[in-house]
Order: C-alpha cells, then sequence, then structure tokens
C-alpha cells in the first residue's frame, strides 16, 4: 500500500513502527493525535511530497520514483541523507555495541569468541564513520556547490575548476558497498557463533543488525539512483552553458 497525505499519521506507525526513526529524521515525533500526515507535515515545516516518496520508498522496496525524487532540491536530499547518518552514529551503532557489551558480560565459556566478535564490529564501526565522514565533508558539500552553480545565471570559472578535481563520477566509483561487511557479520553469526545461555541477547543482535542492513541499503539507493543521476545531470548543463561563453 502506498501511503498518502491523508493518512493518520497514527496509522503509518500501526502500519509499520520501523517508519518512526524516519519520521525522527524529520523532527516528527510520537504524540500525533488524529492529524494526518498532511497537517503533520505542515507543523512541522516538512515538505509533504518529499516526506511521503521517502517514507514509501523505505516502506516498499519496489517502489522507488527516482525520477520524481530527482527533482527535488540537493539541499533537501543531502539534509535527509546527513541525518541517516547521525541516527546511525548517535542511535543504532551504539545500540549493537551495547548489545554485543552485554553478550561478552554475560557469557564466561565463549569469551574469546565473543571478544573477536566485538573487534568485528568495531572495525566495521570505523569503516561506516570514514565512509559518512567522506560524504559529509566531501560529496554532499560538493553537491551543494554544484546546485549554487546551476541555478546561477552566470557560470563562474570557480566551479569548473572545481569540476576538474572532482566530479560525481569520481563518487560513484569509490562509494563503497557499506553493507557487504555487515552482511559478512551477520553471517558469522547465523552460522558459527556459539550461542549463548541466553539467546534472546543473540537474537536481538542479529534482529538489529537486520535493521541496519536494511536502512543502509536504503540510504545508498538514495545517494546511487538519486543524488548521482541528479548531479551528473547538472555537471553537463553547467559545462554546457560554461562553452556557449
Ligand atoms: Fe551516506
Ligand atoms: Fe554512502
Amino acid at each position: 500500500m502506498i501511503l498518502t497525505k491523508n493518512i493518520k499519521m497514527a496509522d503509518v506507525i500501526h502500519m509499520n513502527y520501523h517508519t518512526l526513526s524516519v519520521l525522527n529524521r524529520f523532527g516528527i515525533v510520537l504524540g500525533f493525535g488524529d492529524k494526518t500526515i498532511e497537517e503533520t507535515c505542515k507543523e512541522k515545516n516538512v515538505d509533504v511530497n518529499f516526506f511521503l516518496e521517502i517514507l514509501n520508498a523505505f516502506i516498499d522496496k519496489d517502489y522507488f520514483p527516482k525520477k520524481h525524487l530527482q527533482t527535488f532540491s540537493v539541499g533537501l536530499i543531502t539534509e535527509y541523507l546527513s541525518k541517516t547518518h547521525a541516527f546511525y552514529h548517535q542511535v543504532k551503532v551504539p545500540e549493537i555495541e551495547s548489545l554485543i557489551n552485554e553478550m561478552v558480560d554475560s557469557c564466561y565459556t565463549q569469551k574469546d569468541t565473543l571478544i573477536l566478535l566485538k573487534r568485528f564490529f568495531n572495525d566495521y564501526k570505523q569503516e561506516l564513520l570514514n565512509h559518512t565522514q567522506r560524504e559529509e565533508e566531501v560529496v554532499y558539500p560538493y553537491t551543494l556547490s554544484i546546485e549554487k552553480a546551476f541555478n546561477q545565471e552566470k557560470i563562474d570559472t570557480s566551479i569548473i575548476e572545481l569540476m576538474e578535481t572532482y566530479s560525481i563520477d569520481i563518487f560513484k566509483t569509490e562509494h563503497d558497498d557499506i553493507e557487504e561487511k555487515l552482511y559478512d557479520l551477520k553471517n558469522i553469526i547465523i552460522k558459527y557463533l556459539p550461542q549463548p545461555k541466553d539467546v534472546r541477547l543473540c537474537n536481538r543482535l542479529i534482529q538489529e543488525l537486520f535493521i541496519l542492513e536494511q536502512d543502509l541499503n536504503d540510504h545508498s539507493r538514495i545517494e546511487d539512483k538519486v543524488l548521482v543521476p541528479k548531479i551528473r545531470e547538472m555537471e553537463k548543463m553547467i559545462h554546457q552553458r560554461f562553452a556557449k561563453y
């Protein structure tokens, strides 16, 4: 089912509670009463059309209106992507870490294996941090500069110089698959980790890893299929307009 603006916000959560983290990225928190999506977005100053496309794409893997998503501003897209990064580092990674620590602390017999798991996740955390930092410090600022230049009447030589040193295609080739290592980690747990006495901890850990992986897939899809083609098109137009001078 595709969500539309007249649906009650509370029903969105009843339908899929995982959407709560997406809502939070837009500054929307629980306590909606009977307000609809449109009413809540208006109150929070959120672009309802962008919100709906992001939410629907998050819920339904087969729903991905990339052409429509490309019509929203780079500012709006990168703001959402940055908030998603913050969610990984401030919420999801600490949750997973504390579960692993709980497993290490409550287990006496397979401590060595669990410490290895902890190390593996630590490496992953660092890799994720490097990945998102590069995007926040280099890629997103670059895309914003491209959008700014694109919207200006006259193309400045400084943007042409910038495009000679970096391009969205460079990002596309260096953009590594951060989900792949997470898949390996899940596989180690599913296939080989000796089960602790309290299997609930291990089950919760697996659940959290699946949630993070799915969220990362959704996030990377926006970067690769929305941001990259949108910027590539803008770069092309900037070159064309500059050549005419
Ligand atoms: Fe990202
Ligand atoms: Fe990325």
